[in-house]
């Protein structure tokens, strides 16, 4: 096939196939390539068109996992680097860091149980960031979110490089998992199906709002509870099924992937790309929250706002600031204490 590469006004080089419109190179790098997530995901992101450069991090087995990926016939060159030391080839020149480094949970813990661990992690990659790649789009997968996306801002306004339209917790899962779900009680097609999901990644934090979903079914009271309950247990709904062999990873993947390809998208110029994602906020009083967001060339261009709520949903607002305005807390003090 024929190509040609022209530069563009940015500097970035643009990649032309015959006829077809110009999509400019962007590199992409996954941390914590190699694990249940990472895996899925690197396949994922390998098969996106909009990606021209594909890193996969890992502290042990990307070798194995870029090895393979690398033969797949798409569009991406795909290198795998191991170890501290190769962090900051892998971040380097990146538009897109995809976070999904650290422990998953297991039967009987909670997100924050996982704190400990994965807060260390996500500090010292956001250092890394922070120095190889600052003006990167971090999607910020790695439990628990609604701490760690705290630590990232913490740690990036140490640094100097904090913008807080580039940091995003990746929520997306809770909207997939919303829209299977309604689609399923209201008998629509799951396609079609629209459904926000606000607050944040953790128990009652995630909030659907299923008085906006649509195709609208006029589902009964009882029937949206129990939607909404399904929708904040997903999670642990597959910890339990996978019983002590870790958590969502598939699914995640998924998510992920559409997440990333919505940031691709809105850093390309497409119009009114908007995901729900968990992000800086005025929205409510906290200081950060999940709302839908429309990505454009530079991160967030819009957070937008939570649009009419049912009683039932303004009761749901209400309960789940206390316990997200703790973690968020919790997140600042870690990133400033260590
Ligand atoms: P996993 O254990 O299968 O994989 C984690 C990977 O991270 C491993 O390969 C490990 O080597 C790597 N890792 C550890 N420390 C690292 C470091 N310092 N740098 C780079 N890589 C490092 O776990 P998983 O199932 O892939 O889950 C990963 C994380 O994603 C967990 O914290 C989990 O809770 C979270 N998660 C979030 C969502 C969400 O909706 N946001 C959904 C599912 C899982
Ligand atoms: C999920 O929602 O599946 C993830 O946050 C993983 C977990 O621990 O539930």
């Amino acid at each position: 096939m024929f190509r040609s590469v022209a530069r563009s006004a940015a500097g970035k080089s643009l990649l032309r196939r015959g006829y077809a419109t110009a999509v400019p190179e962007r590199k992409v790098a996954v941390l914590g390539a190699a694990g249940g997530i990472g895996q899925p995901l690197a396949l994922l992101m390998k098969l996106n068109p909009l990606v021209s450069q594909l890193a996969l991090y890992d502290i042990a087995n990307t070798p194995g996992v870029a090895a393979d990926v690398s033969h797949i016939n798409s569009r991406s060159e795909v290198a795998g680097y191991v170890g501290e030391e190769q962090l900051g080839k892998a971040l380097e020149g990146c538009d897109v860091v995809i976070i999904p480094a650290g422990v998953p949970r297991k039967p009987g813990m909670t997100r924050d149980d996982l704190f400990n661990i994965n807060a260390g992690i996500v500090k010292g990659l956001c250092s890394a960031i922070a120095k190889y790649c600052p003006n990167a789009l971090v999607n910020m997968i790695s439990n628990p979110v609604n701490s760690t996306v705290p630590i990232a801002a913490e740690v990036f306004k140490k640094a100097g490089t904090y913008d807080e339209r580039k940091l995003f917790g990746v929520t997306t899962l809770d909207v997939v998992r919303a829209k299977t779900f309604y689609a399923g009680k209201a008998k629509v097609n799951v396609a079609d199906v629209n459904v926000p999901v606000v607050g944040g990644h953790a128990g009652i934090t995630i909030l659907p709002l299923f008085s906006q979903a649509t195709p609208k079914a006029n589902l009964p009271e009882e029937d949206i509870k129990a939607l909404t309950k399904r929708t904040q247990d997903g999670g642990t709904e597959v910890v339990e099924a996978k019983a002590g062999k870790g958590s969502a990873t598939l699914s995640m993947a998924y998510a992920g992937a559409i997440f990333a390809d919505a940031c691709l998208k809105g850093l390309n110029g497409v119009p009114d790309v908007v995901e729900c994602s968990f992000v800086q906020s005025t929205v409510t009083e906290l200081p950060f929250f999940a709302s839908k967001v429309r990505l454009g060339k530079n991160g967030v261009e819009e957070v937008l706002g939570l649009g009419p709520l049912s009683e039932y949903e303004k009761e749901g607002l209400e309960s789940l600031k206390p316990e997200l305005k703790s973690s968020i807390g919790k997140g600042i003090k870690f990133a400033n204490q260590n």
